[in-house]
């Protein structure tokens, strides 16, 4: 795991979309593994700053989602298609038929969830995991307790993310309490991992992860073990890292990072 520290929120989510279209001008053909929430809506928003000015293009790009909320039709306001059709994908131009959201309304659930999975088997797998945190500690919508080696099904959400998300729908009572999400294993699976983590509120649950003691309570520390996994803070989100001077200064002396700085 490499932990990578800026100064501000900005800073932060700017590095991480120059990664992304990094990684897309390399492998034109990527398949990118993408998040929601409000964290990624100001990611979201320099993709589209950017492709907007002519830079990255996403034409062959194929796209996964981690999670959606079961119930929720595609076309709802809440659903996170429609939240991806808003921030990104409706604003730049990759294909519609490349982009791939769960199944909220599936008939049968496992039947959808094992899907999903060789949807993402057949294209070779996930290149690049985009992910945010919960202050569960989840990933995608792993709640504590999710087995390490789980593949994408359904999971009931805590109090905690039901609390955390509710505030997100204009009448809190219709919130899904579950929803289908890639599982830790699966997100293991992908060649990369790239975790953008901002805000003061979330400084705990990043120590727990990055330099706790790995566990299922805690699915982000699944991340510990995984070969290429790039964390992306802003100084308060890593307030509670008893490393941070170090993580300060690999960003500052790694060749790796100098085009960046
Ligand atoms: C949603 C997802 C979640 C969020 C996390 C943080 O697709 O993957 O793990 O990344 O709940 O959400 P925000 O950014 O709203 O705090």
């Amino acid at each position: 795991m490499e932990v990578v520290v800026r100064p501000h929120a900005g800073a932060a989510t700017d590095l991480v979309a120059r990664l992304i279209q990094r990684a897309v001008r390399q492998k034109p053909d990527l398949t990118l593994g993408l998040a929601t929430g409000r964290t990624m809506e100001a990611l979201y928003a320099k993709l589209v700053e950017d492709y907007a000015q002519g830079g990255t293009d996403y034409s062959c790009v194929t796209t996964f989602n981690l999670d959606e909320y079961i119930g929720l039709p595609p076309s709802h306001e809440c659903s996170y298609r429609t939240y991806m059709q808003r921030h990104l994908f409706d604003r730049v131009n990759v294909r519609p038929e490349n982009t791939h959201v769960p199944d909220g309304m599936a008939e049968n659930t496992e039947v959808a969830c094992a899907r999903y999975e060789a949807m993402i088997a057949t294209v070779g797998g996930i290149d690049l995991q985009l992910l945010g945190i919960g202050r569960t500690g989840h990933i995608g919508f792993n709640e504590p307790l999710s087995a390490m080696f789980s593949r994408t099904r359904a999971k009931a959400l805590t109090p905690e993310t039901m609390a955390q998300n509710r505030p997100l729908f204009p009448d809190p009572a219709m919130m899904p309490h579950r929803a289908i999400t890639m599982g830790v294993g699966t997100i293991l699976d992908a060649k990369r991992c790239l975790l953008l983590v901002t805000g003061a509120e979330k400084s705990g649950v990043v120590a727990r992860a990055i330099e706790g003691p790995v566990t299922s309570m805690v699915s982000a520390t699944a991340l510990q073990m995984h070969p290429h996994c790039t964390v992306v803070l802003d100084e308060a989100a890593a307030d509670g890292l008893s490393q941070k001077d170090y993580y300060y200064w690999l960003f500052e002396n790694e060749p790796e990072w100098s085009e960046f700085r």
